[in-house]
């Protein structure tokens, strides 16, 4: 079976077998089979955060679980359960069309509900852990449901248990999102306030629908849109160096950003280091970095998965010898 249409980075690879699957029953009865007990598997998504570099051997499962719905509701939250094969913009559209707030920040982001949690997803100053109540997840091997508070998750940037100790271990079938009635808005973040305001949205008209706007217009100015450019949105994450080190650098590099984080550490933007380092808008054969935004690596057609991860692996190198920094993928890279 051909994945070349399940994963967002559009690389020709191929699956010995593949399943899609609608509700958790389903899933339960297909690991449940005794022919598919013994082989490797691998859960799908959106595909959106993963490069293929060869044939993935067993079983391929797209999990397609579908549903909203309000489960819970106090003074202040709203309790959303949600499908994790929900498609992540048109829950976030949803939550802006009934005044939940909480996930306008995070709009256009590709991919489903139940594979934000595993990366944590973030943008524009929100990550999704903060929206995160609990979730449920179905062991691989037994076929059994586990709930996960949001504690048992270990979120951190880009990360969570579900790449690490837990990795291919479990598969998210539900998550339950806490949004709020009164909206907080983030608009320090980036270009949010500007945009706000070249869109003409005074601080009396703003609102989720208007953030949501903003951040979906300045994702479609500096994004690559996976159904015309094969990408895995930033293919890098952001590395911290220690407060020295940006200092010593912030001398030799005076315009190099960077954004204080835990004690002592300075988080430095990748796409700025990549950028200084030349490869923005460098294309050989199909595999490229994006013009527009250079932590995003693009495929523009015929790319193979190594052929994206040899150039992932210059850009390292060569953003190591100009500054000394090791940065890591965010990508899932199989
Ligand atoms: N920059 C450059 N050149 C570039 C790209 C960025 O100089 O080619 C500089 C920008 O000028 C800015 C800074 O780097 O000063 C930060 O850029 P930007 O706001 O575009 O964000 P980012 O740090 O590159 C992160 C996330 C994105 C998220 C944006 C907005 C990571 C790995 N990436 O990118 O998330 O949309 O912030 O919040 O943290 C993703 O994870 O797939 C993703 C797209």
């Amino acid at each position: 079976v051909s994945l070349r249409p399940y994963t967002t980075f559009g690389i020709a690879a191929n699956a010995d077998y593949f399943a899609e699957v609608a509700s958790e029953t389903d899933l339960q009865t297909l690991l449940q089979l005794p022919d598919l007990a013994k082989m490797p598997k691998l859960m799908l998504g959106g595909g959106s955060n993963i490069l293929l570099t060869r044939d993935v051997p067993g079983l391929v499962v797209k999990l397609s679980i579908g549903g909203i719905e309000v489960v819970r509701e106090d003074d202040l939250h709203i309790y959303i359960r949600v499908g994790a094969g929900v498609n992540w913009h048109e829950l976030v559209l949803f939550c802006v069309d009934n005044n939940y707030a909480g996930m306008e920040n995070l709009s256009l982001i590709p991919g489903t509900a139940g594979a934000a949690p595993m990366q944590n997803i973030g943008a524009y100053g929100v990550e999704v852990e903060q929206l995160v109540d609990h979730l449920e997840a179905i062991d691989i091997n037994t076929g059994e449901k586990r709930r996960f508070a949001h504690a048992d998750c270990q979120f951190g940037y880009r990360e969570s248990v579900f790449k690490h100790e837990l990795k291919g271990k479990y598969i998210i079938t539900s998550v339950t999102f806490r949004l709020d009635k009164t909206p907080t808005f983030h608009t320090r973040y980036g270009a949010i306030q500007e945009t706000l305001d070249e869109m003409g949205i005074t601080d009396d008209k703003l609102s989720i629908r208007a953030i949501s706007n903003a951040v979906i217009k300045i994702r479609r100015s500096k994004l690559p849109d996976p159904a015309e450019i094969g990408n895995a949105g930033s293919f890098f994450k952001n590395p911290e160096i220690p407060a020295a080190q940006f200092d010593a650098l912030k001398t030799q590099f005076p315009a190099l950003p960077g954004y204080p984080t835990t004690e002592g550490q300075v988080k430095v933007p990748a796409g700025w280091l990549i950028e200084q380092a030349g490869w923005k808008g460098y294309r050989h054969g199909d595999a490229g970095v994006h013009a527009k935004q250079a932590l995003v690596l693009v495929n523009y057609g015929r790319a193979t998965g190594n052929e994206i991860l040899a150039l992932a692996q210059q850009v390292q190198e060569s953003v190591n010898r100009k500054f000394g920094i090791a940065i890591n993928p965010e990508v899932n890279v199989l």
